[in-house]
């Protein structure tokens, strides 16, 4: 499927029986819901990249500033010969890590891993071309499937950025840390990025922009489930909203039906009423105190090495060892 000269390998078929699986299931629920990794079409792809530059999207600036200042200390302390990267998307930050871990010395092979295969092939290309000599095997791929595909030369550090780890519900968030311990030999690393419990209108606003990109970004489901399942979802008849739910600690994206609505998804075989108000959950994104991710991590068979925040403390970097199977 790669036109490119280079290592991609695809794991997904086309995918259209899962998300005729996954609408059938939560657009049927008495709450509906919809699974995130339906947002990354190529558009999807695009839109959440801008969303990474706006204002009020503070995680990837935070982040940035965490791996800027402990790229060095993070290549030491692994001395990774393979870099994999879960969701890793434009890969943009995880540069300052290819460039670490090649300055160490140590640094072979980069895998990167996602679902999106436009964005999977532009960053492998992109990386392939800036790296002479790094040994880049893509991988379009579900990390909570594809994880026992992920090759490389020991020891590998997997890194898995962006707060993504909060997109999961906290029983799929240990499940997924566990299946990342599996694949791991004692000794290798895993390195996390988790967004911090804060201020609720400074969270609202990052998943609630000025200039409507997030918006836009949610109703992309909707266009996703349009081209691929044949349904009629009117995207301007769903209000953009972005939740605090305090007593969870997780921002939810909703999408709101502004009138009574019906829709047709031919593909699903299924015809959906929306009454006006009711709302679809397209997304959860947790927000974490640092104690916790430490005792996730510890429950999943990862020692906490180091724990590194930005200098406002609104986001937290995890580097883990897997210490027991
Ligand atoms: N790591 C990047 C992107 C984060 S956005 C950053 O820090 O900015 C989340 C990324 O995970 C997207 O690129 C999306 O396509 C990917 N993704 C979402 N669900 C996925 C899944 N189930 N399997 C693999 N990739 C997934
Ligand atoms: N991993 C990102 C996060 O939880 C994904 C994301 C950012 C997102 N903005 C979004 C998902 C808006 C849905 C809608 O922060």
């Amino acid at each position: 499927m790669s036109n490119l000269d280079l290592n991609v390998h695809n794991h997904l078929d086309e995918g259209t029986e899962a998300l005729r699986a996954d609408v059938r299931e939560g657009l049927s629920a008495a709450t509906k819901w919809l699974p995130p990794k339906w947002f990354y079409d190529a558009r999807g792809s695009e839109l959440f990249e801008e969303i990474t530059t706006l204002p009020e999207y503070y995680p990837t600036r935070a982040e940035r500033e965490i791996l800027t200042r402990e790229a060095a200390e993070i290549a030491r302390v692994t001395a990774a010969r393979t870099l994999v990267e879960l969701g890793s998307g434009s890969s943009e930050k995880t540069r300052l890590l290819l460039d670490s871990l090649r300055a160490h010395g140590s640094l072979g092979e980069f895998v990167p891993l996602d679902v999106s295969s436009s964005a999977l092939n532009a960053a492998a290309e992109a990386i392939t071309a800036e790296y002479p000599g790094l040994s880049v095997h893509g991988v379009v791929g579900d990390f909570t499937e594809h994880l026992e595909l992920l090759p490389g030369a020991r020891p590998r550090l997997v890194a898995f950025l962006g707060g993504t780890i909060g997109n999961f519900l906290p029983a799929e968030r240990s499940k997924f840390l566990r299946s990342v311990r599996d694949v791991l030999d004692e000794g290798e690393w895993l390195l996390l990025g988790t967004d911090l419990v804060k201020n609720p209108d400074v969270l609202i606003r990052a998943y609630d922009d000025a200039a409507g990109v997030t918006a836009e970004f949610n109703r992309n489901v909707l266009r996703v489930i349009n081209a691929r399942l044949g349904a009629d979802f009117d995207p301007d008849r769903f209000a953009h909203e972005s939740y605090w739910d305090a007593e969870r600690s997780w921002i939810e994206m909703r999408l709101r039906a502004k009138e009574d609505l019906t829709v047709r998804i031919p593909g699903a075989g299924m015809e959906v009423w929306f009454a006006e108000g009711e709302y679809v959950r397209t997304e959860i994104s947790a927000k974490f105190r640092p104690g916790q991710v430490r005792d996730e991590l510890a429950d999943a068979g990862f020692a906490l090495e180091r724990w590194w925040t930005d200098a406002e403390n609104r986001f937290g970097v995890s580097l883990a060892r897997s210490v027991r199977a």
